[in-house]
């Protein structure tokens, strides 16, 4: 397999919004990144994924973008940029930005002048239809923020395309001019220096045009948004962007590709680095979904589930595509709280296991901000301490259809709601976390878990969940073995323990991570028997013919 320094590396993610406020407004921002850069230096991540920070009207947190080129007013400036970029390549520490183009910002001076009228040049920008001969909307798909992905636009009496918000059109990449366009832009940035792109729902970017037919509908009555994954041109577009922009740099990609089957992604994220390095892929962000409301839903996974899943993405995309391994991001809860066990007694070891599971296999690793501390799930508790339209307009959605109950809803989205991820970064046990000045209003509130759960506290012990993800990445830099090695998975039926092998040449390492609470108890395979303890979240762990598993215990062996 051929060495990459994206394969060797760690990515962070931060959201700028929610990471570290400098100036008092309740709101992170560039400059508050900056004073943070030794911080995640100590931590030893190798690139930052930056949520966007590009000038926008919020109504998706910055996913909605109405200048490329232009920084959100509340982050700062683009000298701030420039500051935090250089400062953070001084550390040796590299940037990654977050490309949001299959869609804009609905005021986007593209689609400003896009509206004004069917012959205006940048009309095609984007995905007109007239209604069909009967009145009713073009197609039956809907949007991923609840309703129909249609919204009508008297000036011209038709309707635009919106796979997420309504003031999120989507860009028509059949149109030669916006595929320029965005390829300029890219260039444009890593001209400026940073060193490669999260693609968001990159999957989506080639509609089935021109029918966009119906399509099979979902809980609320619509078609869900990934009728457009892996769409006819999308490997095509992804080949002429590679070409066209990411090839005039070193550059580290990875696309968010919602609705990524295992085949589609040995495309996507092909070896002979045609199209990107690597994907997210979502299935196991569905393995705690269920039929009556999807993700809408407190119900706890199956780990022999969870195992059939990451073992067939470890092993599918071996040798012919890469990995990314991810349990948390901005748009899902936190993992210790929902794959783990956030109690007083279990958390800091529960985070600890599910990082070591995660870690230890082959691929990219994420680290979003908060997860390195175990930061856990919000006690929102009411509709209005949350901030995300996704969860608002679902619970109304869904509550009006008579499909789900309130306190049904109200339990779901605090369980799943992507806020649970979005409270502020705990950087001590100050007053709003440290994240703002004491006298700040926060933009959402701040997890009231931060007078224990906080970075400060965490890098003053060594047993800490920090200095554990500490070792974790400082062991994945020094070992080729981990990086590199083929994955097996052992004890395949078992429901509490997930455990796999590594290999490269003669090397191995045995990896065993308890997700349960129970005590149980392996048999080690003999060839480990005289192996060492790379890493364990139990300090008195020995190697033995056979090892007890305590609960949430990991440990792994190198032979
Ligand atoms: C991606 C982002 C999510 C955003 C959506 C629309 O899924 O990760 O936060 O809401 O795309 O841009
Ligand atoms: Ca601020």
């Amino acid at each position: 397999m051929e060495k990459r320094w994206w394969k060797e590396s760690v990515v962070y993610q931060i959201y700028p919004r929610s990471f570290c406020d400098s100036n008092g407004d309740g709101i992170g921002d560039l400059n508050g990144i900056t004073s943070k850069l030794d911080y995640l230096k100590e931590l030893g991540v190798d690139v930052i994924w930056l949520s966007p920070v590009y000038k926008s009207p919020n109504d998706d947190n910055g996913y909605d973008i109405s200048d490329y080129q232009d920084i959100m007013d509340e982050f700062g400036t683009m000298e701030d940029f420039d500051r935090m970029l250089a400062t953070a390549h001084e550390k040796g520490i590299k940037i990654m930005m977050d490309l949001v183009v299959n869609h804009t910002s609905d005021e986007h001076k593209w689609f400003i002048e896009s509206r004004k009228s069917t012959d205006n040049p940048y009309r095609d920008y984007y995905i007109w239809r007239p209604a069909k001969e009967d009145g009713s909307l073009p197609n039956n798909w809907g949007s991923c923020f609840s309703g129909p992905a249609w919204e009508y636009d008297k000036t011209t009496d038709m309707y635009f395309l919106h796979l997420f918000s309504k003031k999120q059109p989507d860009l028509n990449w059949d149109n030669p001019v916006v595929r320029q366009e965005v390829f300029d832009m890219m260039n444009w940035w890593l001209e400026k220096g940073v060193d490669g792109f999260r693609m968001d729902v990159i999957s989506l970017i080639s509609k089935e045009q021109p029918e966009l037919p119906d399509k099979e509908p979902g809980i609320n009555g619509y078609a869900t948004f990934n009728v457009s994954a892996n769409g006819p041109h999308v490997h095509e577009y992804l080949q002429e962007m590679r070409q066209k922009a990411l090839n005039n740099a070193d550059t580290i990609t990875v696309g968010e590709c919602s609705g990524v089957t295992l085949e589609e992604a040995k495309k996507y994220a092909r070896s002979d680095e045609k199209e990107l390095n690597m994907v997210f892929q979502f299935e196991h962000m569905d393995v705690d979904s269920d039929e009556k409301a999807g993700k809408w839903t407190t119900r706890k996974m199956d780990l022999r589930d969870l195992k059939k899943i990451l073992t067939r993405w470890q092993k599918g995309l071996q040798d012919i595509a890469w990995n990314s391994l991810y349990w948390e991001n901005h748009d899902q809860p936190r993992s210790v709280s929902r794959f783990g066990n956030d109690s007083d007694e279990y958390r800091e070891i529960s985070a600890k296991m599910l990082a070591t599971c995660i870690h230890m296999m082959q691929g990219t690793p994420y680290v979003y901000q908060g997860e390195e501390l175990g930061m856990t799930n919000c006690p929102f508790n009411t509709l209005e301490n949350f901030r995300d339209l996704e969860s608002i307009n679902a619970f109304h959605e869904l509550t009006e259809q008579g499909k789900m109950t309130e306190e049904e809803m109200m339990a779901a989205i605090g369980y799943k709601g992507r806020d649970n991820a979005r409270t502020p970064m705990q950087w001590d046990d100050s007053a709003n976390a440290g994240f703002s000045d004491a006298s700040a209003t926060p933009w959402i509130m701040v997890n009231p878990n931060y007078t224990k759960i906080n970075a400060k506290d965490q890098i003053s012990r060594e047993d800490s969940v920090f200095k554990y993800y500490q070792k974790l990445i400082k062991l994945r830099h020094e070992s080729d073995l981990i990086v590199y090695g083929t994955y097996d998975l052992i004890l395949d039926d078992d429901k509490d323990i997930y455990a796999y092998i590594r290999t490269l040449g003669d090397e191995k390492l045995i990896v065993y991570c308890n997700f349960s609470e129970n005590t149980r108890e392996v048999e080690l395979p003999e060839e480990f028997t005289d192996g060492k303890i790379l890493i364990s979240n139990y300090n008195d762990a020995k190697v033995s013919e056979k090892i007890t598993l305590r609960p949430y215990e990991a440990i792994v062996i190198q032979k």
